[in-house]
């Protein structure tokens, strides 16, 4: 790759970033399409002089991390209605000093979970009420799925379910509730507590199709216990690997070259 005078920056804003995959997957993905960008870390401790700078410098495009994907909605100078509603950006546009904000991360959701299952008029079990529930949730109704939702924490749970028009299931009673596909929101199972789960593997035995957002390990105890009964399942990567391909057709305008941007992204995730 050669670096000039023509070359448009890109980047993530985050902290802790220096540990992202992104800049390693956006740049390969310039690279196969040969397009003179580069992506790089930002690491920002205020959104609101990082925004700022952005604009200053003609940055084009920024993917936003914890913990700033709610702070940054207020120097937005647009937001797309999704991300609106979920209240959280994680791709920033910028274009003549404007920036736009949108949220891929319920893309790369539904993309994955397509991957397992249909959509429209399925009923998807989704466990958990935090950020990425709600990324989820909305992008289950943008599909037109009917959303059952169960939470540890039950006042969290019947908040959310009811901005999603969602149905609340006390975690307690899951194990009797039939779904096209359950989604596992929470961190529960990631490395190093491999073993936990938040659901009873009985609950699989109503399920058809099941993803983990955990991408570490590859495989959790969730979805070993759905595999056992026979349930499709998609692993956490492709939820990751997704947000991107959406953020970087957002940036290009023109498709990703997924192939080169999995191989990546999952290379690293097994290193
Ligand atoms: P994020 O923004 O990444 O989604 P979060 O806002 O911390 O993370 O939300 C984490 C979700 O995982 C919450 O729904 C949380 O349940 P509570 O609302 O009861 O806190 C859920 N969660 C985390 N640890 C859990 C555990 N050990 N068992 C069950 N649910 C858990």
């Amino acid at each position: 790759m050669q670096i000039d005078g023509k070359t448009r920056l890109y980047g993530i804003m985050g902290k802790p970033v220096s540990h992202s995959l992104s800049p390693a997957m956006h740049n390969t993905a310039f690279h196969e399409i040969g397009l003179n960008n580069v992506y790089v870390a930002f690491e920002v401790e205020e959104a609101a002089r990082a925004l700022d700078g952005f604009k200053a410098l003609g940055v084009c495009g920024v993917s936003v991390t914890f913990p700033h994907k709610q702070a940054v909605i207020a120097h937005l100078d647009a937001i797309d209605p999704v991300a609106e509603k979920i209240g959280a950006v994680n791709t920033l546009l910028i274009h003549n000093q404007n920036i736009q904000g949108s949220n891929t991360d319920w893309i790369g959701a539904m993309q994955a979970l397509e991957m397992i299952t249909e959509l429209p008029g399925k009923t998807v079990l989704v466990i958990g009420a935090g950020g990425s529930a709600r990324a989820i949730g909305f992008g289950l109704r943008e599909k037109g799925a009917k959303i059952l939702l169960a939470n540890r924490t039950q006042s969290k749970g019947q908040a959310l379910a009811e901005e999603l028009g969602a149905e609340f299931i006390p975690l307690a009673d899951i194990a009797d509730v039939r779904a096209d596909a359950l989604v596992n929101t929470t961190s529960v199972g990631m490395t190093p507590h491999t073993e936990d789960t938040p659901v009873p593997a009985a609950v699989f035995q109503n399920v058809a199709a099941v993803m983990d957002i955990v991408y570490s390990p590859v495989e959790t105890r969730l979805l070993r216990d759905a595999k056992q009964v026979g349930c499709r399942t998609i692993d956490g990567r492709y939820m990751l690997l997704y947000q991107g391909v959406a953020q970087f057709e957002l940036w290009t305008g023109q498709k990703a070259p997924v192939d080169v941007m999995r191989s990546t992204l999952f290379d690293r995730l097994s290193q």
